[in-house]
């Protein structure tokens, strides 16, 4: 087991919910959690400075640029931080003998426009997006760089740290457009895994304490669905009177493209851990745990 994990982007919705975790867990080791003034990842020279003064075993990155929309516009940022910044830090930690534990995502596939299986590990990475491009030369330097690398991609990502300033998540945009009368329309044709960020940090804790070996792992939470069927189960479990209208993607009309289809097969880190448990019951411990829903 590690002594000391430094976690990079602890304070958005994963890293909040890997912190949380690591507490529920007894806190099996030290872990470290910047606030991200103290580490400037998209300046290595500084990054290289401020992580020597640090000493660690792991490095869990949770840190990304994910304004999806606005990454087709801001290619530099998007790269910087996704992908640069990961390639630097990949460097940083195989020259210190440490693990690299990178957090990357579904969006690296989509292009794969006839598919409609669970996309495993093996499968070539074929982003349609800026985001997901930057995300997928991300996961090229962390594997080129650092030896002993872990991507851990997940997707469509729901935490208690969404709630409230943070830009919130799809959960919480689906209950406030609800409880302002507003007609609510959601696209129908992009089919994905939901999933808990304290499912996910519950796994990540575990994959710290308990090792696995390195390479690409898939980790999401049990099921598929459609953003409008995620959005019609969030409505039935709170009990709203509204219902959303599904549309096409090209109703929409989002800055960026998004897959098709982009659920993930978790297949190979059940082997290690278990599988997480169904979306739909991670939706309704999420509801409680946000205080949307009475615990009964
Ligand atoms: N959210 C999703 O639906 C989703 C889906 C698939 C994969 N993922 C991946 O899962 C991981 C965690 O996502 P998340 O939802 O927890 O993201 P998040 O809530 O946006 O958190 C990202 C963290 O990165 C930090 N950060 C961003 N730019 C930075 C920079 N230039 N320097 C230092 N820190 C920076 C943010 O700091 P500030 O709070 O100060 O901005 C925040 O703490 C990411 O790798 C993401 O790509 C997310």
């Amino acid at each position: 087991m590690p002594a000391r994990v430094l976690l990079l982007g602890g304070d958005g919705q994963l890293g909040r919910d890997i912190r949380r975790a690591h507490g529920e867990a007894g806190e099996p080791f030290i872990l470290l959690a910047p606030g991200r003034g103290d580490i400037k990842l998209t300046d290595s020279a500084a990054m290289r400075t401020a992580l020597g003064d640090i000493d660690f075993d792991v490095i869990v990155n949770c840190a990304a640029y994910n304004r999806v929309d606005d990454a087709e516009s801001d290619r530099a940022t998007a790269f910087a931080v996704n992908a640069r910044a990961v390639g630097a830090l990949a460097d940083i930690a195989h020259g210190r003998g440490a693990r690299l534990v990178h957090v990357s995502t579904d969006y690296v596939f989509g292009g794969d426009r006839a598919r409609r299986d669970p996309i495993d590990e093996a499968t070539p990475r074929a982003p349609v997006n800026v985001y997901g491009e930057s995300k997928a030369a991300g996961e090229r330097a962390a594997i080129e760089a650092c030896d002993d690398h872990v991507v851990l991609r997940v997707a469509s990502l729901f935490g208690v740290a969404g709630v409230g300033g943070r830009g919130g998540n799809f959960i919480e945009t689906m209950i406030r457009l609800a409880r302002s009368g507003a007609p609510i329309r959601v696209v129908d044709d992009q089919i994905m895994s939901p999933t808990s960020t304290r499912d996910v940090a519950g796994v990540v804790v575990r994959l710290l304490e308990a090792g696995a070996p390195g390479g690409i792992y898939h980790l999401v939470n049990r099921g598929a669905a459609s953003w409008h069927e995620f959005a019609t189960a969030i409505f039935e479990t709170i009990g709203a009177e509204v219902a959303a209208s599904p549309c096409t993607s090209d109703d929409f009309a989002a800055q960026a493209p998004r897959p098709a289809y982009s659920v993930l097969d978790a297949t190979k880190i059940e082997r290690h851990f278990g599988p997480l448990p169904h979306w739909r019951d991670a939706l309704r411990r999420y509801l409680v745990d946000a205080g949307h829903l009475d615990e009964s």
